[in-house]
């Protein structure tokens, strides 16, 4: 796979989210030294450690919108997280390694898949020859030669129907392994993740295998043995190997809502939780070695991205030593009208685009006036002026109800095609910006 520039990141990023080029670009940044650390000499790549990003701005203005477009660009282990998840050690929840552990498994899945398609051509070959043991049970050779060249002919016939399709929908049983699963789930739900874990193994090494036989279409059968004959064929200890070299020196963990663990007043003792939390955090990011099921995790060249919009605390309220590991702050803008414009038409998911598409499933055709667009951009940014500032997710109440009685009757509407004007979203939205109590509850 190719690595992308800062400038390439960017503009992908850009098919998403309107404005915030600060972030973008200091994300952008962080991305490409990754790969760039890779190049130089071990000697001092091990010396060059990640600049750890916070990302502080308003509530619904594109951070998290950010960190979840990166990680479909970064091609690395990326692993999103809210810090509100975790716990002190010895309480109740997650704890902070786990997030460690988590983006081991992520990297395993990763590496392993790709190693799966290398491998795919192969397994598909194999799974094919198994398919046709299934369809076509070998009798008990005899080693009469007549009888094998004929058994030959009907797998090659058999063969021949299999790949143009003609068997798809044919049952057929499969020997599958049974899942031991609800064990399990007993443990996971009480946040005992180490143990769960180690029961895991433990139950997976004693545990005689079994198998059930499940009947199936031989189109899913197929797709099942390719799974299984490209498992067998990867070499598991080495994807484990990569996967870990992959999370030490390329992981990325985005750290949401960071600010709901910071806490303002430390007057008043210390805040278990959201100190200790903070806490427990510190050696993670500066570098520490986490065991996973997979073996030792080092964490010092992880790249860690916060976010928070700050609202209540500042970043000053984080305890000190927390602050100063993370070096980079970007802020993001407060939305205006004109991006409130921007957004409801130009990303490749804008919001306009998605009511145009589900009414479309009704034969309508819905459009907006430019002036339409305009007078909803201005409302939701008076609305949010008015009440509480929540920034786009504010276009998200509005557009509703101000498609609500499309919405509702669509199906049942002579005229297919709609156009929405200024009058109409004045009509339909205006008692709400004269109303602030209206408002208050329903937008
Ligand atoms: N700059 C933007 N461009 C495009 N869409 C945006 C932008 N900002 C916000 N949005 C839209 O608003 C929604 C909420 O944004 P997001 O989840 O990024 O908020 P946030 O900054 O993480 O807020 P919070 O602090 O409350 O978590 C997103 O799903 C996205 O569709
Ligand atoms: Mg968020």
């Amino acid at each position: 796979m190719k690595t992308l520039k800062p400038r390439e990141i960017t503009e992908e990023l850009n098919r998403f989210i309107i404005g915030q080029n600060k972030a973008k670009r200091a994300v952008s940044i962080a991305l490409r030294n990754r790969w760039r650390r890779q190049m130089i000499p071990e000697e001092l790549r091990d010396e060059i450690a990640p600049k750890n990003i916070i990302m502080i701005g308003p509530t619904g203005v594109g951070k998290t919108e950010i960190a979840r477009r990166l990680a479909k660009l970064a091609n690395a282990p990326f692993l999103k997280i809210e810090a509100t998840k975790f716990t002190e050690v010895g309480y109740v929840g997650r704890d902070v390694e786990s997030m460690i552990r988590d983006l081991t498994e992520l990297a395993v899945n990763m590496v392993k898949k790709e190693e799966q398609e290398a491998v795919m051509e192969k397994a598909k070959v194999l799974a094919e020859e198994r398919m046709l043991d299934i369809l076509l049970p070998t009798q008990k050779k005899k080693t009469i030669g007549n009888e094998i060249e004929q058994e030959d002919s009907s797998r090659e016939k058999l063969r021949a129907l299999f790949k143009a399709g003609k068997l798809d929908e044919k049952m057929v049983e499969v020997e599958m392994p049974d899942r031991v699963l609800p064990i399990i789930e007993i443990f996971s739900a009480s946040g005992m993740e180490e143990m769960d874990m180690q029961i895991r193994d433990i139950f997976g090494n004693i545990l005689p295998k079994k198998t059930k036989r499940r009947k199936l279409k031989v189109k899913e059968a197929y797709e099942y043995l390719i799974q299984e004959e490209s498992k067998k064929l990867i070499d598991m200890d080495k994807v484990v190997k990569d996967a870990i070299e992959r999370v030490e020196q390329s992981g990325i963990i985005f750290l949401d809502e960071i600010d709901k663990i910071a806490s303002r007043d430390r007057t008043h003792g210390p805040d278990v939780s959201r100190e200790g939390v903070q806490r427990d955090i510190l050696p993670i990011v500066e570098g520490t070695t986490v065991t996973t099921k997979y073996g030792m995790v080092k964490t010092d060249h992880i790249l860690f991205i916060a976010a928070g919009a700050f609202h209540m605390s500042k970043p000053s309220d984080l305890i000190p030593e927390l602050q100063g590991r993370f070096p980079i702050r970007v802020e993001l803008d407060p939305l205006t009208k004109e991006d409130f414009y921007r957004i409801l038409t130009e990303p490749d998911n804008a919001l306009i685009k998605q009511y145009k598409a589900l009414l479309a499933t009704e034969d309508i055709a819905l459009d907006f006036e430019k002036e339409a667009i305009e007078e909803i951009a201005e409302i939701a940014q008076k609305i949010n002026e008015m009440t509480e500032n929540i920034g786009a997710r504010r276009l998200y109440t509005v557009m509703e109800k101000l498609l609500d009685d499309i919405s509702y009757s669509a199906p049942d509407m002579e005229e297919k095609k709609i156009i929405i004007t200024r009058e109409y979203v004045r009509e339909k939205l205006g008692e709400f910006l004269e109303r602030e109590d209206l408002s208050r509850y329903i937008l």
